[in-house]
This record gives C-alpha cells, sequence and structure tokens, in this order.
C-alpha cells in the first residue's frame, strides 16, 4: 500500500496550543457502507498515514472503529498519542453528556478523546435512515439556556480529562455569539459544511475572527449523502468547470481540487472514503501541488450558496423550512 510521512501533513494550532492535523477521514457512510467496512478504512487510513479520525456516536460504527484503533495501536503502527480522534454527542442526549461520552470512549476503546463535539444545536431527534418529510413531535427550536446547559456538561469532560478539546457543530453567528458570551470554556473550533460551492464566507470568518478554528465537513460535496438530503437545485462541485481546470492543471481527480482549496483557504477537512486509492489521493493530495492565487481567487468565486445538509429532519412543529434552522436573517428562528 502507498503510504505519505504523516510528518508532511500540516496541522492548526488551535488557541490552547492543541494541534490537530488539517486532514481527518471521515466516518459517516451509514446509507452506503457497513460499519465494518468503515472500520477496517480507518484501519487502513492509520498505516496510511492519516491522523485524525471524524467519528460521531450516530454514525453508528464506533464500536467497529474501537476495535480498529487497538489493533493498529496492538501492531504498534501508532501510540494513541499520534492520532487526533473526536466524537460527537448526538440530539438525544444533550441531557446525559457524560454519559453518552463515556459510551463513546467505551466504544472506541479510549480513555480519553481529542475532540467532542456538539453534534447539532438542537436536540432533536430523528431515526437513523428516515426519510426526508420525516418529522418528530418532540422537536423544538434552539433553546439557549438548555444548549448552555449541554455546554456545561463537556466543560465539565475537560476538567475530568476524559476530553481535551470541545467545540461546536452546525451553529450559526447568532448562536456562537451568544455561546462565546455565555462559556466558561470556548469552543476550540466549528465544525460545518464547506465546499466550494457552499464557502460559507461570514461564517468561517466570524469564526476565524473570534479565534475558532473551522473543520469543513462534506468538502467533496458529499455525492453519497443520503436521498434525504438531495434535492434537483443542488450543485455538483466536482463538475464545476473550474475545479476541473485546475484538476487537469495539476492532472488530480476534481475531489482533491476541493480539498487542497479547502486547506490552502484555511479550514481543516475531513475527507470520506473507504476506498485505499482516494484516500491515498485525498491525503497526498495536501501535502503537494498548492493552487495558485488566481485560482484560490477564482474558486472563491463559484460559491452558490449551495447547502447539500439542509438538516431537515431536524424541524419542529411550526417551523417553515429547513432555512430556519440556520438564522439567515441574523436573528434566532424560534
Ligand atoms: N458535523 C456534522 O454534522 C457532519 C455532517 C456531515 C458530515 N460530517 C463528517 O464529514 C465527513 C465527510 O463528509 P461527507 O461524507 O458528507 O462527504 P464528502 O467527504 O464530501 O464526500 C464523500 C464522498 O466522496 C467520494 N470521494 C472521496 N474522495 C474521493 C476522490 N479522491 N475521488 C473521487 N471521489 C471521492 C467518496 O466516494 P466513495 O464512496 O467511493 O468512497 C464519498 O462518496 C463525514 O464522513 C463525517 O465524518 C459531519
Amino acid at each position: 500500500m502507498q503510504t505519505v510521512d504523516s510528518t508532511k501533513v500540516p496541522y492548526k494550532t488551535l488557541y490552547n496550543g492543541a494541534k490537530i492535523p488539517v486532514i481527518g477521514l471521515g466516518t459517516f457512510g451509514s446509507d452506503n457502507y457497513d460499519a465494518e467496512t468503515i472500520a477496517q478504512a480507518v484501519k487502513t487510513a492509520i498505516k496510511m498515514g492519516y491522523r485524525h479520525i471524524d467519528c460521531a456516536s450516530v454514525y453508528g460504527n464506533e464500536k467497529e472503529i474501537g476495535v480498529a484503533l487497538q489493533e493498529v495501536f496492538a501492531e504498534g503502527i501508532v501510540k494513541r498519542e499520534d492520532l487526533w480522534i473526536t466524537s460527537k454527542v448526538w440530539n438525544d442526549k444533550h441531557k446525559e453528556v457524560v454519559a453518552s461520552c463515556k459510551q463513546s470512549l467505551a466504544d472506541l476503546r479510549l480513555n480519553y478523546l481529542d475532540l467532542y463535539l456538539v453534534h447539532w444545536p438542537f436536540p432533536n431527534y430523528h431515526a437513523p435512515g428516515c426519510a426526508g418529510d420525516a418529522r418528530n413531535p418532540d422537536s423544538v427550536p434552539y433553546n439557549h439556556e438548555n444548549y448552555m446547559k449541554t455546554w456545561t456538561q463537556m466543560e465539565s469532560l475537560v476538567e475530568a480529562g476524559l476530553v481535551k478539546n470541545i467545540g461546536t457543530s452546525n451553529v450559526t453567528i447568532a448562536k456562537m455569539k451568544l455561546i462565546l458570551r455565555d462559556c466558561k470554556i470556548k469552543p476550540v473550533l466549528n465544525e460545518m459544511e464547506i465546499h466550494p460551492h457552499f464557502q460559507q464566507p461570514e461564517l468561517y470568518k466570524f469564526m476565524k475572527d473570534n479565534g475558532v478554528e473551522v473543520i469543513g465537513y462534506s468538502p467533496i460535496g458529499s455525492p453519497g449523502r443520503p436521498e434525504r438530503d438531495k434535492t434537483p437545485e443542488d450543485t455538483v462541485d466536482m463538475e464545476d468547470p473550474i475545479i476541473v481546470a485546475i484538476a487537469n492543471r495539476l492532472g488530480v481527480h476534481p475531489a482533491v481540487v476541493c480539498l487542497k482549496w479547502a486547506v490552502q483557504r484555511g479550514q481543516i477537512t475531513i475527507p470520506f472514503s473507504v476506498k485505499t486509492d482516494k484516500m491515498f489521493n485525498n491525503l497526498k493530495g495536501i501535502t503537494e501541488g498548492p493552487l495558485t492565487e488566481e485560482e484560490m481567487v477564482a474558486v472563491s468565486k463559484i460559491d452558490k450558496n449551495c447547502r447539500l445538509i439542509k438538516g431537515q429532519v431536524f424541524l419542529w412543529e411550526g417551523a417553515k423550512s429547513w432555512e430556519d434552522l440556520w438564522d439567515l436573517d441574523g436573528i434566532i428562528v424560534k
């Protein structure tokens, strides 16, 4: 198997001094691949040179990934401290964050996480694999007081040494302003959707200006996302003529251009694949052959504000559409 020298992979230094590799392997693939296949991909990725894995309890594969991690440790491929492992508390566990984290630690067979995220700012649960129009009657809009109760539990995990860093995911500027105002431990980063056709420039800048780093998810445009997250208006990053032209110049797949752009722009990127060749191209791609300044400018101009992971299954009764989740007017929608 081809490998990449992991010391050649750049990292970002978070406000507290922690260093996170700028590329991690995504592990959300449950609609297309079984847990065992994804766990094997994690093992292959670590052997290949990946040092950062983006997990979550809701992905339904932490137990299998835990076995893979045990194996790479036992085989002497890496030590625990060489890896950056993220997990996330799912929406139905906002009141039981400590128990949920301990479950992820047990499943992953670890005694600490490098990063724990609140997966969504809503406690709204939907069944895995549900249809796009499925609604849970218990769903509610964002409630800041309740979010901070969840965040206080997140802070207690850092204090207990179970987690080294805590962060948010899928929050807006309006929500982050309140979280920054009221937190004791500031989020180290926010995980949010970013790809060339959905660059979120304002939210990105707000995070950076406030010392909060950014992980961009679905960096390739999530071609394998669940059917419930697909609409006829969605555009395809990998088919964009600007992306294709850069790929032709560099002799790489358009997917790799999306990742190079991501890292060069300044976000951490977490592409998913279980295919050894794709995983390799992605890792190698961010260690060589940068985009030119002109290409970076050209990509900045192809933003189509095309959100792919709309989150409509988290809507509450009375909400008008998925836009209500994202506070488009800068005001939290209730
Ligand atoms: N915090 C959140 O709410 C949240 C939400 C969504 C995702 N995430 C995280 O972000 C990760 C990545 O996002 P994602 O899985 O939605 O989408 P993605 O990484 O944008 O796209 C993954 C797809 O791209 C294909 N691909 C990967 N590398 C390729 C290459 N070099 N050439 C051609 N095709 C390539 C894969 O193909 P194959 O199937 O053939 O391997 C896979 O179908 C997730 O796995 C998850 O860890 C977090």
